[in-house]
């Protein structure tokens, strides 16, 4: 029986969903939405806090400033109350209102930047925002979990073990990609371990971190507008690129199957399935990360008028497979890019 007496000291680390009986292959879903921040973020967020606490960047007059489109910003929120800080959240009108309201429940302030840059977009806006904030006065302290190294050692020292402590036959790992702290974590790890396993990133159409085009992306958590700055792309076996339409599909078919979880997870297991379908998962064991639940994104993914303004009416049929059109470029067994 855990008992705790900070929040960040509880987090579920070791459940996971097998898609079978949903999606016809095997694919263990790592929940990470259990805890008190609701996300992978909790990991990220107390890490890059107590290491800058160590190195005496954070010291009690300290406020804390982050950009981040919603998971990062509840979970610096619940450790800012815990520990006593003062915590500036920057994001823009894709931040669900759920999630804002949750950060300033928690005591924070939220900052939302309305109009994005024509060259980086609403990220590029929020960073500028940020930097003149810490230019301004040095009692702001920037985590920064775009550059921050401690955002990826986060799922060095505890995700990606925990998966390899879960599955010690690991063949294939599948990450999504926001500020590819999670990947990087994951990826390095697993090239360290003593067998191989692949990781393959999944990232949404229309991001630009892995190269390709910019356009527009309505779902967060995962894609950027810049290229991330942790992303180090030798360490990634394979790219798979995700239609925000099959995203939504995934996300409605998993929900009509009792499991609420987040966008991120619909683009993740969307693109996972993809990819087994073109693999032979005789004997495979792959795994998938689930980054939160869905409870936030109920006036988005899961509301209706929402869905047909944006996607259309096609987008509401869950009985279509999960994946789509377009598998181009993929080499089974070596490294390419594809798009489902
Ligand atoms: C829901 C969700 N999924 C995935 C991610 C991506 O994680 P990372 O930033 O480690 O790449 C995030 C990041 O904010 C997220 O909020």
């Amino acid at each position: 029986m855990p008992v705790i007496t900070v929040p960040h000291a509880f987090n579920e680390e070791d459940l996971y969903v097998d898609l079978r009986p949903i999606f016809g292959h095997s694919l263990f879903l790592k929940c990470e939405g259990f805890n008190f921040a609701g996300s992978i973020k909790l990991k990220t967020a107390i890490e890059m806090v107590e290491s800058a606490e160590r190195d005496g960047t954070l010291t009690p007059e300290s406020i804390i400033v982050e950009s981040s489109s919603g998971n990062l910003g509840v979970a610096l929120s619940v450790i800012a109350a815990s520990k006593g800080y003062r915590f500036l959240c920057v994001t823009d009108p894709r931040c669900n209102l759920a999630t804002r309201l949750i950060m300033e429940a928690l005591g924070s302030q939220v900052h939302v930047i309305a109009a994005q840059k024509a060259q980086g977009g609403f990220l590029g806006a929020r960073l500028a925002y940020v930097n003149a904030l810490c230019d301004s006065d040095s009692r702001y302290v920037w985590l920064s979990q775009y550059t921050n190294p401690s955002n990826w050692k986060a799922h060095y020292r505890r995700t990606a073990p925990e998966i390899a402590r879960a599955f010690p036959g690991v063949d294939v790992v599948f990450v999504g990609a926001g500020t590819t702290g999670t990947l990087m974590g994951c990826t390095r790890y697993f090239h360290e371990w003593h067998r191989p396993v692949r990781v393959v990133a999944i990232d949404s159409v229309g991001s630009v971190s892995f190269g390709g085009p910019p356009g527009r992306r309505m779902i967060p958590g995962l894609g950027m507008s810049v290229r991330p700055p942790l992303l180090d792309e030798t360490y990634v076996d394979e790219v798979i690129h995700v239609e925000e339409a099959n995203t939504i599909r995934t996300c409605r078919r998993l929900a009509r199957r009792g499991f609420l979880f987040g966008g991120s997870t619909g683009t993740v297991v969307s693109g996972a399935m993809g990819w087994l379908d073109q693999h032979d998962t005789h004997d495979l064991t792959a795994v998938a990360i689930a980054a939160d639940l869905g409870e936030r994104y109920l006036d988005t993914i899961y509301q209706t008028n929402w869905l047909q303004a944006l996607y259309g009416e096609d987008v509401l049929d869950t009985t279509a497979p999960p994946t789509g059109s377009r598998t181009a470029g993929t080499r089974p067994g070596g490294r390419g890019t594809a798009t489902t």
